[in-house]
């Protein structure tokens, strides 16, 4: 047996875009509680960079400021993800890292992926495995060829061990840990905004928070759902027709505003009780979510969230990639067909709706779990590496 060697070099995590913060939050904390783990360098590929969508939620999630910001900016997913990979490749030449870390399924997770494949630096996906099966959506290619690539591969739910399993990826790089996403969101919860506030500071009227009917939340910004002026008139007649029922607070995706105004689709938010707002803060959401009767949306994390929360989910896709939010937790599958959408909303209104329960594992110290593994691991890979040499 070979001796004990502590890795070298230092760990590249890597964010992107908005949902990779609340991941990547407390595993850049449990990582430095933990021992065995190296130093971490944190690369932002610059995907997202409005403040509202980005620096704002580096702070509320206590994120340290970027090591390195590659500043990417917008652009076609082939042009974002070839600058990604061409700003990011010198930069693992220079750090040497003992592994990167990407989380979720944005442009970023794929792009830094495939440059550290080709330099066979070993690659820890967070989040793997799940699968929506629908082709369609960007998101399920960045998944299926990060996990490919990976060395190490974390879950949040069982059917992703299923769904690698069936992709022919050896069950002994992969491991089931819960979910980050909701460690964060155990964290910040007692630090939340209150929902009266948010709005009032937004110059709206903070009495919406206690209608009384309670009130919905909407986010919306998947292409499917708003790149097209029918689908996305489709998606605004379910909010319309769900706004005759209980007020809606709904900050906005930039990507969703401009699109509206585009397909010159603004009347059909005039004279409804839908408030739009920017894009929140981390603890703003939080806020609003836990206090809202309902959520419609086609975000991924905020299916997890408002399982995690108890709140009743209708989620305007046709599918979902995290499926135990269906079995087990609060959400429920409408798309945009509004008999299905007013049918679900009144059912809420009438009973509270879905209450779920908490996923196995989704306990606030998936990091935790992360963390010491792939200490363990990385120190194994040190030692495999001195005995060959
Ligand atoms: C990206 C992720 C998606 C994630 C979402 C969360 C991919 C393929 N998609 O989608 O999985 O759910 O982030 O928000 O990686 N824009 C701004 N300011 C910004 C960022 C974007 O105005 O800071 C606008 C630009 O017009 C841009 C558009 O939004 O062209 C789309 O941004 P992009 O990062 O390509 O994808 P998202 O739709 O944000």
């Amino acid at each position: 047996m070979g001796k004990i060697v502590r890795p070298q070099g230092p760990i590249v995590c890597v964010v992107g875009a908005r949902p990779n913060y609340m991941k990547m939050a407390p595993l850049l904390r449990a990582f430095a509680r933990q021992p065995d783990i190296p130093g971490v360098v944190l690369v932002h590929t610059g995907q997202h960079y409005d403040v509202s969508m980005n620096a704002r939620l580096f702070a509320d999630l206590g994120l340290p400021p970027p090591d390195i910001n590659l500043e990417v900016g917008s652009a076609t997913h082939a042009v974002q993800t070839a600058e990604i990979m061409r700003r990011f490749e010198p930069l693992l030449d220079e750090l040497q890292p003992s592994c990167i870390v990407v989380v979720g399924d944005v442009n970023s997770t794929l792009a830094c992926s495939l440059v550290a494949s080709k330099k066979r630096t070993p690659i820890v996906h967070v989040e793997a495995g799940l699968r929506s099966f629908d082709r369609d959506m960007p998101e399920e290619i960045n998944r299926l060829v990060t996990d490919q690539l990976a060395d190490l591969l974390y879950t949040t739910e069982h059917e992703a061990t299923t769904n690698l399993a069936r992709e022919g990826i050896d069950t002994k790089r992969v491991h089931f840990v819960g979910n980050v996403m909701i460690d964060s969101l155990r964290e910040h919860l007692a630090h939340a905004v209150s929902a009266a506030s948010t709005l009032g500071n937004a110059g709206i009227d903070p009495s919406i928070a206690s209608a009384p009917d309670g009130f919905g939340v909407v986010t919306l910004h998947r292409p499917s759902n708003v790149d097209n002026p029918d689908r996305l008139g489709e998606a605004l007649a379910v909010l319309r027709d769900a706004a005759s029922r209980l007020p809606l607070v709904w900050p906005v995706h930039p990507r969703t505003r401009a699109n509206i105004e585009r397909f010159a689709l603004t009347g059909m938010l005039k004279a409804t009780p839908i408030v739009l707002l920017e894009p929140q803060g981390y603890l703003e959401m939080l806020g609003l979510l836990s206090a809202a009767r309902l959520v419609l949306t086609d975000s991924g994390g905020i299916q997890e969230e408002t399982t995690a929360l108890g709140v009743p989910c209708l989620t305007m896709r046709e599918n979902t990639e995290r499926p135990v939010t269906v079995s087990h937790g609060t959400n429920t599958l409408i798309g945009r067909d509004s008999v299905r959408a007013r049918a679900c909303v009144a059912e809420i209104l009438r009973t509270g709706g879905k209450r779920g329960c908490i996923p196995e594992l989704w306990d606030g110290h998936a990091a935790q779990r992360i963390a010491k593994h792939l200490g363990v691991w990385l120190t194994a890979q040190a030692v495999a590496l001195h005995s060959q040499s």
